[in-house]
């Protein structure tokens, strides 16, 4: 090791243990399986596969999310940051730390030290992302967390003199049904104090066919990282899903504004997984929800929250008015 990353890695500490055990995946696949209308619960399309596969998924000329995202996080970054003098950045499941990169700099110009607290599921993922920025940026603190969002923001002690940004970014907010999004972002706004802001990246309403060729791509990399689940099921619960009778389908529901992508059974056929001692019979044409990816508009974003008691106070969108990102706080502050 060299004295910069000895250096580095005092900067970065870990804390937190998880990941999901494999007896509640074998729990929520069993549930989802039994159900009426079959589904499976979009957080479980994260593997190691899974995640190298949405990475690719960014890259994809269809998928204009991302660049679209980053494209404000460049054109804004700095005036974003204005409200919020020596912020302390927050963030729910930064990935790659790639449209984050952009904050950090920008904040780096304007502040002596930068603290960085990434939240995320996957400790491995996390470690990795925190030394890598640490390694990079020398005047930048990771604090990097493995769990639950709410405790750490409860959590962070002592309360810190600087606000707090929290980043919420990519449309993960749009992976939730209403119910659950209004919980989670509840739960961000109750931790947050006054002088805090949330950054909340929310894919916009557009024409279903830019939609469905966005969550369908041409080279069939979506596809791979959707039917990553089926082959997820096999490899940890000895599933026995023969993935060529499996079609993917995605489809855009213009009144719920949502795509939805499915796992289709060409063929009746019964599935045998080992591990939950169960067969799972399909019909022909019986599908497995697999993804929802709510879209949204002014008034969406504003009842969304409204409900979690916050108040969008600022907005910016891409050129092309595809994505947005929009700051929230707490409604009394
Ligand atoms: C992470 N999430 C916001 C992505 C989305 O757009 O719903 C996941 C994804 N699924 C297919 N492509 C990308």
């Amino acid at each position: 090791m060299t004295a910069g990353q000895a250096v580095s890695l005092r900067r970065v500490r870990v804390e937190g243990e998880l990941g999901s055990p494999a007896s509640t995946f074998a729990r929520d696949v069993r549930k989802g399986l039994l159900a009426a209308t079959k589904y499976l619960p979009p957080r479980y399309l994260y593997d190691a596969l899974g995640s190298a596969l949405y990475d690719a998924i960014t890259l994809l000329p269809e998928y204009y999310l991302t660049r679209a995202e980053t494209e404000i996080l460049q054109v804004h970054a700095g005036e974003i940051l204005e409200a919020l003098p020596n912020a302390e950045i927050v963030e729910l499941g930064p990935g790659s730390g790639a449209k984050t990169r952009i904050l950090i700099e920008a904040a780096l110009r304007r502040q002596a030290i930068v603290r960085y607290h990434p939240i995320d599921i996957s400790e491995a993922a996390l470690r990795s992302l925190a030394e890598r920025l640490a390694f990079e940026y020398d005047r930048l603190v990771v604090t990097a967390h493995a769990g639950d969002y709410r405790r750490v923001l409860l959590e962070r002690s002592p309360r810190a003199q600087a606000p707090t940004l929290v980043l919420f970014l990519g449309s993960s907010i749009g992976n939730y049904e209403r119910e659950e999004a209004v919980t989670l972002l509840r739960g961000i706004g109750g931790a947050l104090h006054a002088e805090d802001a949330l950054l909340l990246g929310t894919d916009l309403k557009k024409n279903a066919r830019q939609l469905e060729r966005a969550y369908n791509d041409s080279l069939g990399v979506t596809a791979a990282f959707n039917r990553n689940v089926l082959a997820r099921i096999n490899r940890e619960l000895g599933g026995e899903f023969d993935l060529s009778t499996f079609r993917f389908v995605v489809a855009y529901d213009e009144e719920r504004g949502c795509v939805d992508s499915f796992q289709e059974s060409r063929v009746e056929q019964r599935v045998h997984i080992a591990a939950l001692d169960m067969h799972v019979p399909f019909s022909a044409g019986e599908r497995i929800l697999t993804e929802s990816s709510y879209k949204f508009d002014d008034a969406s974003i504003d009842r969304l929250a409204h409900a979690c008691g916050m108040c969008v106070t600022a907005v910016w969108n891409d050129a092309e008015e595809r994505f947005r990102l929009s700051i929230l706080r707490p409604a009394s502050g």
